[in-house]
């Protein structure tokens, strides 16, 4: 079962800044998930909408230039990272889950990720791209049809294996609150893998590992590791 670290090692580090990417790997998680959003000229990796909880910023994230957003600490002097320096960052082997929480336009994002990573062109990249804004997905799977398109689902499970079935995507993303071993069996019937999140305990690790489940996102890799035994060498085919 892969280990995809939630906004990096977030638990021990500050969630989406390189210190915490840099950690889930030394602690041998097979991937990271982060958040993105698309500014003018950059897409910059940072979850919630405004700044309070995570930096020493106000405000709204969107508001913002760009200028001021790097200036900020987001936790144990980290800037808030660009894309292009987190999957820098990744050894190649790695998956890379980038969340959209924002784009401005699925063409201008494209031209940004494709700047800065020319595998998106390449069959079998280590690119995963989610989202609970469905109808982004399905124009980027169009668009690009090498990139691996994952189906971020919540409340509603079971519409998100009909829509990613739909638009052939590679995984679906299903919360751990409304899992159930009935919805794990149908994705994988029809072909998709199966990640969970948030997963932190053993005891839900374990299970989801029963259950079949291809992946988790923990923001506690290391415990991960320990309780899965799993050794460094999941592939992301
Ligand atoms: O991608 C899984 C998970 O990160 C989605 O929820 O709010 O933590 O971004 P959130
Ligand atoms: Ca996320």
């Amino acid at each position: 079962m892969w280990i995809l670290a939630h906004r990096g090692a977030s638990k021990a580090a500050p969630e989406n800044t390189l210190k915490a990417f840099k950690l889930a790997f030394e602690q041998h998680a097979d991937g990271i998930e982060f958040d993105t959003y698309e500014l003018d000229s950059e897409i910059i990796v940072f979850h919630d909408k405004t700044l309070r909880r995570t930096t020493n910023g106000k405000g709204r994230l969107l508001d913002k230039s760009l200028s001021y957003l790097r200036g900020l600490n987001a936790g144990d002097n980290q800037q808030i990272p660009l894309l292009c320096e987190v999957l820098t960052l990744a050894p190649a082997s790695a998956l890379c889950n980038i969340e959209i929480k924002h784009l401005q336009a699925t063409n201008t994002w494209l031209q940004k990720l494709e700047s800065v990573c020319p595998a998106v062109n390449q069959p079998n990249n280590n690119l995963l791209i989610s989202s609970f804004h469905h109808h982004w997905l399905a124009q980027i799977a169009q668009q690009k049809p090498n990139l691996r398109i994952g189906v971020l689902t919540a409340s509603m499970p079971q519409e998100g294996i009909t829509k990613a079935v739909k638009m052939q995507a590679y995984s679906i993303h299903f919360a751990l609150e409304n899992i159930d071993e009935r919805y794990v069996v149908q994705a994988k019937e029809a072909g998709l893998k199966v990640l969970v999140y948030t997963v932190d305990t053993p005891a839900d690790m374990l299970k989801l590992q029963k259950m079949g489940v291809d992946g988790i996102f923990t923001n506690v890799p290391d415990v991960a590791k320990s309780t899965l035994n799993a050794l460094p060498t999941a592939t992301t085919s």
